[in-house]
């Protein structure tokens, strides 16, 4: 009980001090504030943290969940409590500093709170560093809340709403693929590296004129991971995701379409750092073939033209396009992407990873290397079906305990359904037999 008290003791002073100091210094920025801090203070219209911050029971609890904060700041004698407003207001700031200090459980709270760790990194030989505290806090970026705010100012503008339609965009703490989750092969995992530090040395790579990097195609069959390597990426790197599928460009108004092309690569621009995920690319190549629409092949030849203006280096927009069908791109659309990211079906060895992942959570004994002999030619996508087979064969007969019978069951299931499916309109799509 009394270790609590003290935790809360600790909360309410980290708070107020942080306040206080935020509130005092215009060097420190929304940046500065710990994520949890930012994300309660959060004002969606100004997209910031407005000054000056101030501390009610009320938020106490929001942020940290405590209870009792009445009671617990009045036991704190640099602290008052006012009953208007259940503000706490903080009375003689040093007292205050001095108390946190004295307390060897605050170093760890200062030492991640980027406020505190600018003012205590000088204070009598305290461990914390600023430097550090900044680099392991989340930046706003990551927030849904730097998201809204964006997307609210835009949506107030003239003749957005047909532009947001066509996207689709993801805060990094929203996204739920993980780059852990998905078996990559060694020059994918060299091209996701090479990207990472691009953008941690994007001012060097600025100052030194190199601007070739940044632009990514994603190449493969469907169900490889395209499309869930772009989104953890969006994950790791901590920075939005704007996604675009170009075939639901042809559904808008024709007339409109080429500005609205324009607008999501100026809406990523002000998103940045960000990915711009441009997915169904070989859309580009289809609208070129065609005679009928001049207006389609116009927004064709915008999206080219943007793509060509928009650089990682410059603007801080990772473009990522993805394809399953290289060969009808041409060579105007190719030479676009600084670099080709193949995505072939996964190998037995692939394979079985990809089922020991699949399988991770799910209770039973399974013999992962016979399953992937079994399933040569099958992609990511299509081993997970598998096993969602096996999961509610399983549960036909209230089994949440499975075993190989019901993977093997799975392959048999999925292989029946595959002649039913290239019946469907999209005869090639989640065929696996097509790239045998
Ligand atoms: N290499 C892989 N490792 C782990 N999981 C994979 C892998 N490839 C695909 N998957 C799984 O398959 C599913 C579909 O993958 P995803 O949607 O990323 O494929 P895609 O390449 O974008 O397909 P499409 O071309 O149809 O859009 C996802 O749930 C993903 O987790
Ligand atoms: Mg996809």
């Amino acid at each position: 009980m009394k270790f609590i008290m003290t935790d809360d003791k600790l909360l309410i002073t980290e708070l107020v001090l942080t306040a206080y100091l935020y509130n005092q210094s215009d060097k420190l920025g929304v940046d500065d504030l710990p994520n949890k801090i930012r994300k309660h203070y959060w004002n969606e219209k100004e997209a910031t943290v407005r000054r000056p911050i101030y501390v009610t029971e009320g938020d106490l609890t929001a942020i940290y969940g405590l209870e009792n904060v009445k009671n617990t700041a009045k036991t704190l004698p640099f602290l008052e409590f006012e009953e208007f407003g259940s503000q706490i207001k903080l009375t003689v700031f040093d007292l205050g500093a001095k108390w946190l200090s004295k307390h060897t459980e605050a170093v760890e709270r200062i030492d991640s709170n980027p406020v505190l760790a600018s003012y205590f990194e000088n204070y009598d030989s305290i461990p914390v560093s600023y430097e550090k505290a900044k680099a392991m806090n989340t930046p706003k970026e990551n927030g849904r809340e730097w998201i809204n705010s964006l997307v609210k100012a835009i949506e107030s503008e003239k003749g957005s709403e047909e532009m947001l339609k066509l996207v689709h965009i993801v805060a990094p703490e929203d996204v739920r693929q993980n780059l852990k989750d998905l078996v990559l092969t060694k020059s994918q995992e060299g091209e996701i590296e090479k990207i990472a530090k691009a953008i941690q040395y994007r001012d060097y790579l600025k100052r030194i004129g190199l601007r070739e990097i940044g632009k990514l195609l994603f190449v493969g069959p469907p169900g490889t991971g395209k499309t869930s390597i772009a989104r953890a990426l969006s994950g790791k790197l901590g920075i939005p995701i704007v996604e675009v599928k170009l075939s639901q460009i042809a559904d808008q108004y024709l007339g409109e379409t080429a500005k609205n092309i324009d607008r999501v690569f100026e809406l990523s621009k002000r998103l940045k750092p960000c990915i711009l995920f441009i997915d169904e690319f070989d859309f580009v190549a289809k609208a070129r073939a065609t005679d009928e629409h001049a207006a389609l092949k116009r927004a064709v030849n915008t999206l080219l033209k943007a793509i060509d203006e928009i650089s990682l280096v410059e603007h801080g927009v990772l473009l990522i396009g993805a394809t399953n069908h290289p060969a009808i791109l041409d060579h105007a659309a190719w030479r676009r992407f600084d670099e080709i990211v193949e995505f072939n079906l996964p190998d037995k060895d692939m394979r079985k990873k990809i089922l020991d992942i699949v399988l991770r959570d799910i209770e039973g004994k399974f013999d992962t290397i016979e399953i992937s002999e079994k399933t040569e030619g099958y992609s990511g996508s299509d081993l997970r079906m598998i096993v969602r087979e096996a999961v509610l064969t399983g549960l036909i007969t209230e089994r949440t305990v499975l075993n190989q019978q019901d993977l093997l069951q799975g392959v048999v299931e999925f292989n029946r359904r595959i002649p039913l499916k290239s019946k469907d309109e999209n005869p090639n799509e989640n065929n696996p037999a097509r790239y045998r």
